[in-house]
């Protein structure tokens, strides 16, 4: 493979394993190598292609650490539900939320998802995420959880993105086992969970542990069900009202506990003593018209390590962007600039135990790296509503460009 050269970088901003902190670097150059990063530094030798940043700002790729892209139509009619007054809670009580997307997906062939989801990774890509935790979750029996988790791998190995597959059976019930909760806990035990580890169809098992949703004992099971067979953990905890579920998390000393935007302080405590990382999703409490944000200074003051993603959903969050969560984090948070970039990048990457590979420009680590049409990372905010992207390089390819 031919070598690459960035030269007359701006500013580069990345996060340091070595010191464990943001830096800046002003008058560096990177040379990639074989799909990853040889050498950083200056007056750095020849390579067989220059590639001029212009004196702009370079970022690694971002990690998009939690979103559920394989699903079949849009469901933009709540959205305006939602507009004349309904929530999210009421909507789905009516049949529309998360059940509204299960008879498409179940309905829908594997060959009509992947052409939808090959779409959705693409603009993925235009925003600058090169790796992109995908949840199925949509189909909620054997047949349709099976099939989105292949859809996940099969667009895996043609898209230019990394996938990585989360399994999110316990999204919620479908309607044959209204009455028999206890019944589709014992599917997802006894049948998905055993399926999806043999065939190495997920990395992560999620569940949706929330007040009329997977209560604590279920979630315990399916948890405790999916790491006896090599699965990772993580939760939706506390989204939409505290029921403990970042307690647990913390309990059951998982990897990420997601959402928390009605978390408890005690729940914020479980968490720091676990060392469970929080992935914040202000998209969603955006989308939604919320305007109660997760308790970032909290949970951050506690020394917990936050990971900021999208949530990527046909309902609560139809917002594909980084960057604009970045905004987002920015204005309601508080949060500072660099940290949000830490938080979208190395601490998402870290997230998903991927942080030797992706998300920081570190010698040895995947050449996963967006140049910005802007020169510092403080303009990123600022610029949220058109795409400040000028080229995304991923696995040392130029796979984007403005
Ligand atoms: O993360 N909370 C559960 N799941 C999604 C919503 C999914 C949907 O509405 O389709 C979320 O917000
Ligand atoms: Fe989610």
């Amino acid at each position: 493979m031919k070598s690459i050269k960035l030269i007359n970088i701006g500013q580069l901003v990345t996060f340091d394993s070595k010191i464990k902190k943001m830096i800046r670097l002003k008058n560096t150059e990177v040379v990639i190598e074989n799909s990853k990063i040889y050498e950083i530094g200056n007056n750095l030798g020849p390579a067989d292609k220059i590639f001029d940043c212009f004196n702009m700002l370079v970022t690694p790729g971002f990690v998009d650490p939690h979103t559920h892209p394989v699903f079949f139509n849009y469901r933009d009619k709540e959205f305006n539900m939602r507009l004349q007054g309904s929530s999210y809670e009421e909507i789905s009580k009516l049949g529309g939320g998360i059940i509204n997307s299960l008879n498409d997906v179940r309905n829908a062939s594997k060959s009509e998802l992947v052409n939808k989801v090959m779409r959705r990774m693409d603009k993925f890509l235009e925003l600058g995420t090169t790796t992109v935790e995908c949840k199925s979750g949509y189909g909620q029996d054997n047949e349709s959880e099976i099939k989105s988790l292949k859809v996940i791998h099969e667009v895996n190995k043609t898209h230019q993105i990394d996938m990585i597959p989360t399994f999110l059976g316990a999204h919620t019930f479908p309607s044959e086992y209204e009455d028999d909760h206890d019944g589709y806990v014992d599917l997802i035990c006894k049948e998905m969970l055993p399926e999806i580890a043999r065939n190495k169809l997920a990395k992560f098992n999620d569940v949706f542990c929330e007040n009329g949703y997977f209560n604590h004992a279920q979630t315990k099971k399916i948890i405790t069900e999916g790491e006896k067979l090599g699965l990772h953990s993580r939760i939706h905890a506390d989204e939409f009202q505290d029921s403990g579920a970042a307690k647990l998390a913390g309990e059951l000393g998982i990897l990420s506990a997601d959402h928390l935007m009605a978390v408890s302080d005690e729940g914020i405590k479980s968490l720091a003593d676990a060392s469970v990382i929080a992935t914040l999703l202000p998209g969603t409490t955006f989308f939604l018209g919320k305007s109660k944000y997760a308790p970032y200074k909290k949970i951050k003051n506690m020394g917990i390590e936050v990971a900021l993603a999208t949530d990527y959903n046909p309902g609560s969050c139809n917002i594909q962007s980084m960057p604009f969560i970045i905004t987002l984090s920015c204005i309601h948070f508080k949060m500072d600039i660099l940290d949000a970039i830490k938080s979208s990048t190395y601490i998402s990457a870290k997230s998903l135990m991927l942080e030797d590979k992706v998300g920081s420009i570190e010698k040895g680590k995947k050449a996963d790296i967006i140049v910005w049409e802007l020169s510092k990372p403080e303009e990123i905010p600022y610029h949220f509503l058109v795409n400040s992207i000028r080229s995304v390089i991923k696995n040392g390819k130029i796979v984007f460009t403005a």
